[in-house]
């Protein structure tokens, strides 16, 4: 039903300078395998067959990792080292990408709003790769169990986490009743609080669900915290002309885009699903 999961991915990454002055963020290796590719491994999982990815400049070895290299497997061709590459090359038999370029980084919402080419006029995920989520257990993954929300609600779901009081200045954080367990009916929403002014500890994380009006309500967003055009000030204004909800999910989830997290992530990954 919800067939394209978009990709934002034209951010700067500054906290990993100076990895990343010519390497993108989303494809700093978690272990192995690069960020973005969990957040393909995840939207495939929820049904998602459609990647859409928005670049920027100095970004091409994101597209080149979706893409055949023919010198390198021609190279490894036969050996024990083609093993490595059966999970690339599974997803890029079972999944189309589509990229374009944010010209200028404007912000999450402006990335998001640049992405409407590839996604059309239809319900959408979207994966922020620095968010890096994994299963906790047995149940599914996190953008899978949002599309099983949308399937019941039809209408934007954002992905939150609780968060210590200490640091819902650093993410987008909403209010809302609570309609049923772990399900939150949106009525406001703030990006990045000062602190002691946040409206609650939960704090939205980089999974959402979005309806495709959120394009006509981007367009016309002016630039909020920070001077970017701000996903978060788009959704408040889906949340009060219509709804938006807030879905508490199961799963552990990384800030891979600050050096902590990236360290955990990693530590958790080679200690949980790395296979030599
Ligand atoms: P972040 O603020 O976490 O990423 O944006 P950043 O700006 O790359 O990192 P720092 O803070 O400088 O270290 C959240 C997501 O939105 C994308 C980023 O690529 C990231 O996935 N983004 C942000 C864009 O695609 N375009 C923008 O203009 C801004």
């Amino acid at each position: 039903m919800i067939k394209k999961c978009l990709f934002p991915a034209a951010g700067y990454g500054t906290r990993f300078l100076p990895a990343t002055k010519s390497m993108p963020k989303e494809m700093m290796p978690i272990v192995n395998k690069p960020l973005i590719e969990f957040g393909v491994d995840e939207a495939l999982e929820a049904g998602m067959t459609g990647m859409c990815i928005v670049t920027g400049r100095g970004k091409h070895s994101l597209m080149d990792h979706f893409d055949i290299n023919y010198e390198l497997e021609h190279q490894i061709s036969g050996t024990a080292k083609e093993e490595k590459l059966k999970d690339i090359r599974s997803i890029m038999d079972n999944a189309r990408f589509t990229f374009i370029r944010q010209r200028e980084m404007k912000g999450l919402g402006h990335a998001i709003l640049t992405g409407k080419e590839l996604i059309g006029d239809e319900p959408f995920a979207v994966i922020l790769a620095d968010d890096m989520c994994v299963k906790d257990g047995e149940e599914d993954g996190v953008l899978k169990q949002m599309v099983a929300l949308y399937k019941q609600f039809r209408c934007s779901i954002v992905a939150v986490e609780e968060v210590p009081d200490e640091e819902t200045h650093k993410y987008g954080i909403i209010k809302g009743e609570m309609i049923k367990d772990d399900i939150y009916r949106v009525d406001d929403m703030v990006e990045k609080p000062e602190p002691g002014t946040a409206p609650s500890n939960m704090a939205i994380i980089g999974r959402y669900i979005l309806t495709p009006d959120i394009f006509d309500i981007l367009k016309d967003t002016p630039p909020g915290k920070g001077g970017e055009i701000q996903i978060t000030d788009a959704l408040l204004q889906q949340a009060k002309t219509g709804c938006v909800l807030a879905y508490k999910f199961k799963g552990k989830r990384f800030d891979c885009g600050s050096v902590p997290g990236y360290i955990e992530a990693t530590n958790f990954v080679y200690e949980n699903m790395y296979q030599e």
